[in-house]
Protein backbone atom coordinates (compact mmCIF):
# COMPACT_ATOMS: atom_id res chain seq x y z
CA UNK A 1 0.00 0.00 0.00
CA UNK A 2 1.15 3.16 -0.60
CA UNK A 3 2.23 5.93 1.86
CA UNK A 4 0.25 8.28 0.87
CA UNK A 5 -3.90 7.25 1.42
CA UNK A 6 -5.14 9.58 -1.01
CA UNK A 7 -2.76 8.98 -3.49
CA UNK A 8 -4.28 7.76 -6.87
CA UNK A 9 -1.18 7.99 -8.80
CA UNK A 10 -0.70 5.58 -12.12
CA UNK A 11 -4.49 4.09 -11.39
CA UNK A 12 -6.63 3.51 -13.92
CA UNK A 13 -9.77 5.83 -13.72
CA UNK A 14 -13.01 5.75 -15.94
CA UNK A 15 -14.92 8.70 -15.50
CA UNK A 16 -18.50 9.13 -17.68
CA UNK A 17 -19.68 12.14 -18.40
CA UNK A 18 -16.49 13.85 -18.25
CA UNK A 19 -18.16 16.79 -19.89
CA UNK A 20 -20.72 18.05 -18.39
CA UNK A 21 -21.70 20.30 -15.44
CA UNK A 22 -20.10 18.24 -12.62
CA UNK A 23 -18.39 16.11 -15.13
CA UNK A 24 -15.53 18.48 -15.88
CA UNK A 25 -14.73 19.54 -12.57
CA UNK A 26 -14.46 15.73 -11.69
CA UNK A 27 -12.36 15.19 -14.65
CA UNK A 28 -9.90 17.89 -13.51
CA UNK A 29 -9.37 17.00 -10.17
CA UNK A 30 -9.02 13.52 -10.95
CA UNK A 31 -6.33 14.32 -13.82
CA UNK A 32 -4.38 15.87 -11.37
CA UNK A 33 -4.06 13.02 -8.91
CA UNK A 34 -1.58 11.61 -11.34
CA UNK A 35 -3.99 8.53 -12.42
CA UNK A 36 -4.29 7.58 -16.15
CA UNK A 37 -8.17 8.75 -16.87
CA UNK A 38 -10.59 7.62 -19.68
CA UNK A 39 -13.46 9.52 -20.26
CA UNK A 40 -16.65 8.04 -21.49
CA UNK A 41 -19.52 9.80 -22.88
CA UNK A 42 -21.88 9.69 -26.38
CA UNK A 43 -19.84 12.65 -28.04
CA UNK A 44 -16.52 11.82 -27.80
CA UNK A 45 -15.55 14.99 -29.87
CA UNK A 46 -16.42 17.30 -26.41
CA UNK A 47 -14.44 14.39 -24.36
CA UNK A 48 -11.29 14.98 -26.70
CA UNK A 49 -11.10 18.58 -25.86
CA UNK A 50 -11.36 18.08 -22.44
CA UNK A 51 -8.49 15.65 -22.98
CA UNK A 52 -6.14 17.95 -25.14
CA UNK A 53 -7.15 20.78 -22.24
CA UNK A 54 -5.97 18.30 -19.41
CA UNK A 55 -2.96 17.14 -21.41
CA UNK A 56 -1.51 20.42 -22.06
CA UNK A 57 -1.37 20.49 -18.17
CA UNK A 58 0.93 17.33 -18.60
CA UNK A 59 -1.81 14.67 -17.48
CA UNK A 60 -2.97 11.34 -19.15
CA UNK A 61 -6.18 11.66 -20.15
CA UNK A 62 -7.94 9.70 -22.86
CA UNK A 63 -11.60 10.25 -24.85
CA UNK A 64 -13.64 7.27 -25.13
CA UNK A 65 -17.22 6.81 -26.98
CA UNK A 66 -19.96 5.27 -24.81
CA UNK A 67 -23.36 5.30 -25.23
CA UNK A 68 -24.85 4.10 -21.90
CA UNK A 69 -28.19 3.29 -23.18
CA UNK A 70 -26.76 0.59 -25.60
CA UNK A 71 -25.34 -2.81 -23.73
CA UNK A 72 -23.39 -3.08 -26.80
CA UNK A 73 -21.43 0.23 -26.87
CA UNK A 74 -20.97 -0.59 -22.98
CA UNK A 75 -19.35 -4.27 -23.51
CA UNK A 76 -17.64 -2.95 -26.24
CA UNK A 77 -15.77 -0.46 -24.21
CA UNK A 78 -15.18 -2.65 -21.71
CA UNK A 79 -13.44 -4.72 -23.93
CA UNK A 80 -10.74 -2.17 -25.29
CA UNK A 81 -10.24 -0.74 -21.77
CA UNK A 82 -9.41 -4.14 -20.38
CA UNK A 83 -7.33 -4.92 -23.44
CA UNK A 84 -5.43 -1.89 -22.94
CA UNK A 85 -5.17 -1.81 -19.60
CA UNK A 86 -6.33 -4.74 -17.52
CA UNK A 87 -9.15 -3.72 -14.76
CA UNK A 88 -10.29 -0.54 -13.97
CA UNK A 89 -8.60 0.60 -10.17
CA UNK A 90 -11.61 3.07 -10.16
CA UNK A 91 -14.99 3.87 -11.87
CA UNK A 92 -17.03 6.51 -11.21
CA UNK A 93 -20.56 6.49 -13.00
CA UNK A 94 -21.26 10.07 -13.23
CA UNK A 95 -23.03 10.74 -16.74
CA UNK A 96 -26.89 10.94 -16.32
CA UNK A 97 -29.70 11.41 -19.51
CA UNK A 98 -32.23 13.57 -18.42
CA UNK A 99 -35.00 13.00 -21.40
CA UNK A 100 -38.07 13.55 -18.89
CA UNK A 101 -39.50 17.09 -19.04
CA UNK A 102 -41.42 18.09 -16.18
CA UNK A 103 -43.58 16.13 -14.26
CA UNK A 104 -46.03 14.96 -17.39
CA UNK A 105 -43.35 13.87 -19.38
CA UNK A 106 -44.04 10.97 -21.35
CA UNK A 107 -43.82 7.24 -20.16
CA UNK A 108 -41.53 6.72 -23.38
CA UNK A 109 -39.73 9.60 -22.16
CA UNK A 110 -39.67 7.71 -18.68
CA UNK A 111 -38.36 4.48 -20.57
CA UNK A 112 -35.74 6.19 -22.37
CA UNK A 113 -34.15 7.60 -18.97
CA UNK A 114 -34.41 4.09 -17.66
CA UNK A 115 -32.18 2.26 -20.47
CA UNK A 116 -29.91 4.85 -19.16
CA UNK A 117 -29.91 6.01 -15.74
CA UNK A 118 -31.22 2.34 -14.84
CA UNK A 119 -30.46 -0.89 -17.16
CA UNK A 120 -27.61 1.10 -18.43
CA UNK A 121 -25.90 1.97 -14.60
CA UNK A 122 -26.86 -1.59 -14.08
CA UNK A 123 -24.36 -2.97 -16.86
CA UNK A 124 -21.79 -0.81 -15.63
CA UNK A 125 -21.06 -2.68 -12.67
CA UNK A 126 -21.84 -5.74 -14.57
CA UNK A 127 -19.25 -5.32 -17.26
CA UNK A 128 -17.02 -3.06 -15.28
CA UNK A 129 -17.11 -4.84 -12.17
CA UNK A 130 -16.50 -8.32 -12.93
CA UNK A 131 -13.63 -7.83 -14.25
CA UNK A 132 -11.99 -5.81 -10.78
CA UNK A 133 -13.70 -8.44 -8.97
CA UNK A 134 -11.35 -10.84 -10.87
CA UNK A 135 -8.35 -8.77 -10.23
CA UNK A 136 -9.07 -8.95 -6.49
CA UNK A 137 -9.50 -4.99 -5.87
CA UNK A 138 -11.04 -1.48 -7.24
CA UNK A 139 -13.72 1.26 -6.25
CA UNK A 140 -17.05 2.19 -7.89
CA UNK A 141 -18.57 5.18 -7.27
CA UNK A 142 -21.67 6.32 -8.15
CA UNK A 143 -22.70 10.15 -8.15
CA UNK A 144 -25.84 10.08 -7.49
CA UNK A 145 -28.09 13.63 -6.07
CA UNK A 146 -29.95 14.69 -2.84
CA UNK A 147 -33.08 13.86 -5.10
CA UNK A 148 -32.38 10.24 -4.64
CA UNK A 149 -32.68 11.02 -1.11
CA UNK A 150 -35.75 13.33 -0.66
CA UNK A 151 -38.93 14.35 -2.26
CA UNK A 152 -39.19 17.29 -4.31
CA UNK A 153 -38.77 20.64 -2.24
CA UNK A 154 -41.29 22.78 -4.24
CA UNK A 155 -41.09 25.66 -2.21
CA UNK A 156 -37.91 26.44 -3.74
CA UNK A 157 -39.01 26.96 -6.99
CA UNK A 158 -42.47 29.33 -6.44
CA UNK A 159 -42.29 32.14 -9.13
CA UNK A 160 -39.42 30.95 -11.01
CA UNK A 161 -40.87 28.61 -13.48
CA UNK A 162 -38.15 25.98 -12.31
CA UNK A 163 -40.81 23.76 -10.16
CA UNK A 164 -42.15 21.53 -12.93
CA UNK A 165 -39.77 18.60 -11.61
CA UNK A 166 -39.18 14.73 -13.46
CA UNK A 167 -40.34 11.78 -11.84
CA UNK A 168 -37.68 9.79 -13.32
CA UNK A 169 -34.97 11.14 -11.77
CA UNK A 170 -36.24 10.69 -8.15
CA UNK A 171 -36.86 7.43 -9.18
CA UNK A 172 -33.24 6.29 -10.42
CA UNK A 173 -31.35 8.43 -8.45
CA UNK A 174 -33.02 6.45 -4.99
CA UNK A 175 -32.88 3.35 -6.92
CA UNK A 176 -29.01 4.00 -7.39
CA UNK A 177 -28.40 4.35 -3.85
CA UNK A 178 -29.69 1.42 -3.10
CA UNK A 179 -28.13 -0.79 -6.34
CA UNK A 180 -24.86 0.72 -4.44
CA UNK A 181 -25.42 -0.90 -1.47
CA UNK A 182 -26.53 -4.49 -3.68
CA UNK A 183 -23.12 -4.58 -5.86
CA UNK A 184 -20.86 -3.53 -2.33
CA UNK A 185 -22.44 -7.02 -1.05
CA UNK A 186 -21.88 -8.64 -4.33
CA UNK A 187 -18.60 -7.66 -4.71
CA UNK A 188 -17.21 -7.27 -1.47
CA UNK A 189 -15.89 -10.30 -0.86
CA UNK A 190 -13.47 -9.79 -4.02
CA UNK A 191 -12.54 -6.39 -2.27
CA UNK A 192 -14.29 -3.98 -4.61
CA UNK A 193 -15.81 -1.28 -3.02
CA UNK A 194 -18.78 0.28 -3.79
CA UNK A 195 -20.01 3.60 -2.58
CA UNK A 196 -22.42 6.54 -3.53
CA UNK A 197 -22.43 10.36 -3.25
CA UNK A 198 -25.76 12.66 -3.18
CA UNK A 199 -24.59 16.18 -4.75
CA UNK A 200 -26.43 19.20 -3.89
CA UNK A 201 -27.69 21.22 -6.71
CA UNK A 202 -24.47 22.94 -8.69
CA UNK A 203 -25.02 26.69 -9.52
CA UNK A 204 -25.65 27.37 -13.17
CA UNK A 205 -27.09 31.06 -13.04
CA UNK A 206 -30.40 29.85 -11.48
CA UNK A 207 -33.15 32.64 -10.60
CA UNK A 208 -32.49 34.53 -8.21
CA UNK A 209 -35.53 33.84 -5.75
CA UNK A 210 -34.27 29.92 -6.55
CA UNK A 211 -30.80 30.93 -5.16
CA UNK A 212 -32.21 32.76 -2.49
CA UNK A 213 -34.26 30.08 -0.47
CA UNK A 214 -31.72 27.38 -1.79
CA UNK A 215 -28.80 28.94 0.38
CA UNK A 216 -31.12 29.38 3.31
CA UNK A 217 -31.75 25.87 3.19
CA UNK A 218 -28.74 24.95 2.98
CA UNK A 219 -26.29 24.82 6.69
CA UNK A 220 -22.97 26.46 4.14
CA UNK A 221 -25.02 29.00 2.33
CA UNK A 222 -24.45 28.30 -0.88
CA UNK A 223 -24.54 25.98 -3.91
CA UNK A 224 -22.04 23.86 -5.27
CA UNK A 225 -19.37 24.54 -7.34
CA UNK A 226 -16.72 22.44 -9.79
CA UNK A 227 -14.53 21.78 -7.08
CA UNK A 228 -17.19 20.71 -4.45
CA UNK A 229 -17.42 17.20 -5.78
CA UNK A 230 -13.73 16.17 -6.62
CA UNK A 231 -12.42 15.42 -3.09
CA UNK A 232 -15.16 13.16 -2.09
CA UNK A 233 -14.82 11.38 -4.81
CA UNK A 234 -10.93 10.94 -4.72
CA UNK A 235 -11.40 9.75 -1.39
CA UNK A 236 -13.73 7.00 -2.49
CA UNK A 237 -11.69 5.68 -4.73
CA UNK A 238 -8.40 5.84 -2.42
CA UNK A 239 -7.12 3.63 0.03
CA UNK A 240 -7.69 6.09 2.86
CA UNK A 241 -11.58 4.57 2.20
CA UNK A 242 -10.42 1.04 2.35
CA UNK A 243 -12.44 0.02 5.20
CA UNK A 244 -15.98 2.01 3.76
CA UNK A 245 -18.36 0.28 1.53
CA UNK A 246 -22.13 0.55 0.63
CA UNK A 247 -22.44 4.12 1.85
CA UNK A 248 -24.29 7.00 0.42
CA UNK A 249 -22.84 9.95 1.29
CA UNK A 250 -24.59 13.41 0.57
CA UNK A 251 -21.90 16.20 -0.25
CA UNK A 252 -24.53 18.70 -0.49
CA UNK A 253 -23.35 21.50 2.24
CA UNK A 254 -25.63 20.05 4.62
CA UNK A 255 -28.85 20.51 2.60
CA UNK A 256 -30.36 17.02 3.60
CA UNK A 257 -29.04 17.45 7.34
CA UNK A 258 -32.03 20.53 7.94
N1 LIG B 1 -26.25 19.48 -11.76
C1 LIG B 1 -26.69 19.33 -10.53
O1 LIG B 1 -27.16 20.27 -9.88
C2 LIG B 1 -26.60 17.96 -9.89
C3 LIG B 1 -27.04 17.84 -8.55
C4 LIG B 1 -26.94 16.60 -7.94
C5 LIG B 1 -26.44 15.52 -8.63
N2 LIG B 1 -26.05 15.67 -9.92
C6 LIG B 1 -25.52 14.47 -10.60
O2 LIG B 1 -24.20 14.71 -11.01
C7 LIG B 1 -23.93 13.98 -12.22
C8 LIG B 1 -23.48 14.95 -13.29
O3 LIG B 1 -24.52 15.88 -13.49
P1 LIG B 1 -24.35 17.15 -14.39
O4 LIG B 1 -25.35 18.15 -13.96
O5 LIG B 1 -22.93 17.50 -14.49
O6 LIG B 1 -24.89 16.52 -15.77
P2 LIG B 1 -24.71 17.03 -17.26
O7 LIG B 1 -26.04 16.88 -17.91
O8 LIG B 1 -24.01 18.34 -17.32
O9 LIG B 1 -23.73 15.91 -17.81
C9 LIG B 1 -24.18 14.61 -17.94
C10 LIG B 1 -23.19 13.85 -18.77
O10 LIG B 1 -23.73 12.55 -19.01
C11 LIG B 1 -23.45 12.19 -20.34
N3 LIG B 1 -24.44 11.24 -20.85
C12 LIG B 1 -25.78 11.44 -20.99
N4 LIG B 1 -26.35 10.36 -21.57
C13 LIG B 1 -25.35 9.47 -21.78
C14 LIG B 1 -25.30 8.18 -22.38
N5 LIG B 1 -26.40 7.58 -22.89
N6 LIG B 1 -24.11 7.55 -22.44
C15 LIG B 1 -23.00 8.14 -21.97
N7 LIG B 1 -22.97 9.36 -21.41
C16 LIG B 1 -24.14 10.03 -21.33
C17 LIG B 1 -23.48 13.50 -21.12
O11 LIG B 1 -22.70 13.38 -22.27
C18 LIG B 1 -22.90 14.48 -20.12
O12 LIG B 1 -21.52 14.58 -20.27
C19 LIG B 1 -25.23 13.29 -12.60
O13 LIG B 1 -25.21 11.96 -12.17
C20 LIG B 1 -26.28 14.10 -11.86
O14 LIG B 1 -27.43 13.36 -11.59
C21 LIG B 1 -26.12 16.86 -10.56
Amino acid sequence: MSNDLFSLQGRTLLLTGGAGLYGRGLAAMLAATGARLILAARDVAKLRKVADEEAALGRTVIAEQLDQGDEASIAALAERVHEKFGALDGLVNNAVLRPMKGTNGSAEQFAESMKVNATGLMLMHRHFGRKMADAGRGSIVNIGSIQGMIGPSYELYQGTGMGDLPPDYFFHKGGMENLTRFYAALYGPSSVRVNCLAPGGFFNNQPEPFLQRYCEHTMLGRMADETDLGGAVIFLLSDASRYITGVNLPVDGGYTAK
